[in-house]
């Protein structure tokens, strides 16, 4: 563990994005010193030299050199040992030079924080220890001194954003209160998440007692992050869409406003939540940025929302397993294409990093994002 640190080839690389900026910043209308101030400005809706970009899991599963880590750790030590999660939180920022790291961690830290601990299954998702079963259970749920438990993260975020040196932006991040709730009442990763939904549906007061135990956890949690100095958080609302419209506000939506209302306007937020249309639901959320995935139109989610909300995504990301570096470029340029001149464009994926993604697509879209091929 002693050797993880690899302080030099990350400063190469964030010097010459630096340079890059600077030499950028003579274009009318778009001044941009680094990486993180180009995610930061488009993020408030700023003119920026190219869009910003970064993946989400980028961190970690692709890369040669996490699956170098995973032989001697397991995922929980490398999440829980900040010197290891910094470390994997900084690998892909040296490789590909994206604009915004992402911390390693997981959105199951909370549960776990709150007494439902997870494991990974050898056959692939991921278990929790127990079910919630019952009101008893959500109630035994201890949401108190969530920040205590959680220490280890704020050790791991402190490390990673001196080791950026602001050159390049440092996300943080949580699950939603109803993505998180359906993981604890299924048990754990599931072909077909039916429990939460249901539990919304027949016990209204077990379900917001939970969504309220969350929300607050979730906020403290956050807060945790943005005192440990992250430029912005993303909240995943990754099971979004598994709602049916109409009740995304009351069993989603309004649970992430809680927690945006909560942080107070401290930092922008990022709501991505899968597959939800739910236009007039997702700005009432607060967020300052929507994450879209790549089931939909780009287009229709820019002409359905405000100019004051920036956009995020959405790139294919099953491309990056299946199409080769100049399909991908191709395909990054039509993306970038149709978000020209739109303020508050950050490039990402629809979804997360295939672990199957090879490295020289990954460096075929970063290179298409930053004009350099
Ligand atoms: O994005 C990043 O690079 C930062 C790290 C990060 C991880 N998980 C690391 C991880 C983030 C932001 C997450 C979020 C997360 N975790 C979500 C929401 C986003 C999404 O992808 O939908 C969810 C639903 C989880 C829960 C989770 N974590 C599951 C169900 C699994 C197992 C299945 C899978 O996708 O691999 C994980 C594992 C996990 N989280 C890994 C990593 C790097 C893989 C662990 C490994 O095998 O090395």
């Amino acid at each position: 563990m002693t050797n993880v640190m690899v302080m030099e080839p990350l400063l190469q690389r964030q010097n010459e994005q630096t340079a890059t900026g600077n030499a950028s910043a003579a274009a009318p209308a778009a001044v941009v010193g680094n990486s993180r101030e180009r995610m930061l400005t488009a993020l408030n809706l700023g003119a920026v030299d190219r869009p910003p970009v970064w993946l989400m899991r980028q961190a970690g599963r692709c890369l040669p050199e996490y699956r170098e880590l995973k032989k001697e750790y397991t995922f929980r030590e490398l999440i829980h040992t900040p010197e290891l999660a910094a470390e994997i939180t900084v690998q892909p920022i040296r490789r590909f030079g994206f604009d915004a790291a992402i911390l390693f961690s997981d959105i199951l830290v909370v549960p776990e924080a709150l007494g439902q601990g997870f494991r990974f299954r050898d056959t692939g998702g991921v278990e929790m220890k127990f079910t919630l079963q019952s009101q008893a259970d959500i109630e035994k749920l201890d949401a108190t001194e969530v920040a205590g438990r959680l220490q280890y993260v704020a050790s791991a975020l402190r490390a990673i954003k001196k080791e950026l040196g602001g050159r390049t932006a440092l996300l943080g991040f949580a699950g939603s209160p109803w993505t998180l709730a359906n993981f604890m009442l299924e048990g754990g990763s599931s072909n077909e998440f039916t429990k939460a939904l249901e539990l919304f549906r027949k016990d209204r007061r077990a379900f917001d007692l939970l969504a309220g135990k969350l929300a607050a956890a979730v906020t403290e949690f956050l807060q945790l992050q943005i005192d440990s100095g992250v430029d912005a958080v993303q909240l995943f609302d990754s099971l979004g869409g598994l709602l049916p419209g109409e009740d995304f506000e009351a069993a989603s939506g309004s649970w992430m406003r809680q927690i945006i209302e909560g942080l107070r306007g401290q930092v922008p937020v990022i709501v991505f939540a899968k597959g939800v249309r739910r236009w007039n639901d997702l700005v009432k959320t607060g967020a300052k940025a929507l994450g879209i995935d790549h089931g939909i139109d780009i287009l229709e989610a820019s002409r359905n929302l405000p100019a004051s909300v920036a956009l995020q995504g959405n790139f294919d990301p099953d491309l990056l397993t299946a199409a080769t570096p100049a399909t991908v470029a191709a395909e990054a340029k039509v993306l970038l294409k149709k978000m020209r001149g739109r303020r508050g464009y950050i490039f990402n994926l629809g979804h997360g990093v295939p672990a199957e993604a090879k490295l020289e697509n990954l460096e075929a879209l970063v290179g298409a994002v930053k004009g350099e091929i």
